[in-house]
């Protein structure tokens, strides 16, 4: 068992709220809880994984190296492939009778991702849901529906946890079957919905085709994650449904949903729950850890997990760490993207959230499209296919689309630096997700 500390104090508030306590706490009792709950973890790794062993031995360091929480620098990193290579449970530090829980990340080459809980972690990761949650302003009193899908994926299992333990009643939904999504909004009442950011408009447009005021249901709060957006996706979600849209950050291999998230009043980027997931922000290239404030690749490691303990798992996720708002623990910017995701297109780097944000500031479009990558000759080709607006399908003339993809192009040379072509569809004609995460890219070209 991790050492318990703050724990029973920082889950509940004196106000019961799982935020209010964290509102108090100082920035120094934070560090000496991480300290000593990292010390456990290092060790707790070190002693029952035998990959960690060979990794920290290799690396000539040692659990009690650690005398400091900068001293994590000094430990290597882990990757999926560490997880991959010791596929399905060699990265496990307990035995399996203590295993309650499996879950995989679909990996789209090779093995998914394999990761365990015990009976402890699902109680802390309901706890952190539950916080994030409160966070985003949700309480007993809320009706949440879960659109995450439920399986391997941990959105669905996390997600309902964490409602459970805040004490609001959830529906079971899952994703996919849009028409019925929309009925359970209709007829049940919810006034929290959570899915992903793509999924949240899919589920708009069927409003739309059923004539049904998105802005006039009972959803007040949605809580949005598991593949990265925008704040020009945040505020047409925003206006199209009237609610208020909170990003939630998490990882399978960290835990699930509930690593780090928004608060209402601010929506200025998740705080990471850094009682149990301490990061660091690094260089990409060199792995040199980067001061506060600086963008890089965001590491995470595990202060408090017992089945599957993570030392400075390399998440690819692109961000920097900024000082708390809400409360002490620090917050991450928008994630700008993966640094998997980055496209070369003709030398020049492009992130899709580049091209998102264009998008969405062009008024007649929305969230959802899609770019593609082919090779013409020896030159590099990106499409971008864009839809416009629902409720302006049907209005705007083939010549009105031409001129609003002109306008497009113009910014994706003068923003980003890259010739595209734009093609501007009608509502429906890109691939909808039904489960999971938009497929924004298809890279057509060989692989050199
Ligand atoms: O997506 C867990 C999750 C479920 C988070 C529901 C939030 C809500 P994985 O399938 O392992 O786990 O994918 C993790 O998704 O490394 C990011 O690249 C991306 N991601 C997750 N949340 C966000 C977010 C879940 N809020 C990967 N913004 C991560 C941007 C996100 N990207």
């Amino acid at each position: 068992m991790p050492p318990d500390g703050l724990a029973g104090v920082l889950e509940r508030g004196a106000g019961g709220s799982p935020v209010s306590a964290l509102e108090a706490l100082d920035r120094g009792t934070l560090a000496g809880l991480q300290l000593e709950r990292m010390r456990w973890s290092l060790s707790h790794a070190y002693e029952n994984v035998a990959r960690y062993r060979a990794a920290f031995d290799a690396a000539g360091v040692h659990p009690s190296d650690l005398k400091d929480l900068r001293d994590l620098a000094r430990f290597p990193f882990t990757t999926k492939k560490d997880l991959r290579e010791t596929y399905p449970y060699g990265m496990f530090a307990v035995p399996m009778r203590e295993v309650v829980r499996i879950h995989a990340s679909s990996g789209t080459t090779g093995h998914p991702t394999v990761v365990g809980y015990t009976r402890q972690d699902i109680k802390v990761w309901a706890q952190v849901m539950a916080r994030s949650l409160a966070a985003a302003g949700a309480t007993a009193d809320d009706i949440v529906l879960n659109s995450y899908g439920y399986g391997l994926f941990t959105g669905g299992l996390g997600a309902h946890y964490g409602a459970e333990e805040l004490g609001a009643a959830v529906i079971p939904m899952g994703g996919g079957n849009t028409e019925k999504q929309v009925q359970l909004i209709r007829e049940f009442g919810p006034t929290v919905i959570m899915a992903t950011p793509s999924y949240m408009l899919t589920i708009a447009d069927e409003m739309a085709r059923q004539g049904m005021d998105a802005k006039a249901t009972s959803l007040r709060l949605g809580m949005f994650g598991a593949e990265p957006w925008s704040n020009e996706m945040r505020r047409e979600i925003e206006v199209r449904l009237d609610l208020d849209a909170i990003d939630l950050y998490g990882l399978s291999e960290i835990i699930g949903p509930g690593v780090a998230c928004e608060f209402v009043g601010r929506k200025d980027g998740p705080h990471v729950w850094e009682d149990h997931f301490y990061p660091e922000i690094i260089d990409p290239e060199t792995g040199e850890v980067l001061p506060d404030g600086e963008s890089g690749e965001l590491v995470l490691t595990s202060l408090t997990k017992e089945a599957l303990p993570i030392v400075r798992y390399r998440t690819r996720d692109l961000t920097r760490l900024l000082p708390g708002s809400a409360c002490t623990m620090r917050r991450l910017g928008k994630i700008t993207g993966r640094s998997d995701d980055m496209l070369i297109i003709r030398g020049v780097n492009v992130f899709p959230s580049q091209i998102e944000e264009i998008l969405l500031r062009h008024g007649a479009l929305c969230g959802h499209y899609q770019l593609q990558i082919s090779r013409v000759g020896h030159l590099d080709k990106l499409d971008v296919l864009a839809e416009v607006r629902h409720d302006l399908s049907d209005t705007l003339t083939r010549n009105e689309r031409g001129a609003i993809a002109a306008e497009v192009v113009h910014e994706i040379k003068c923003g980003i630096g890259v010739t595209a072509e734009v093609q501007v569809l009608e509502s429906g004609r890109i691939e909808r997700t039904q489960v999971g995460k938009a497929r924004r890219v298809i890279d057509r070209r060989p692989r050199d």
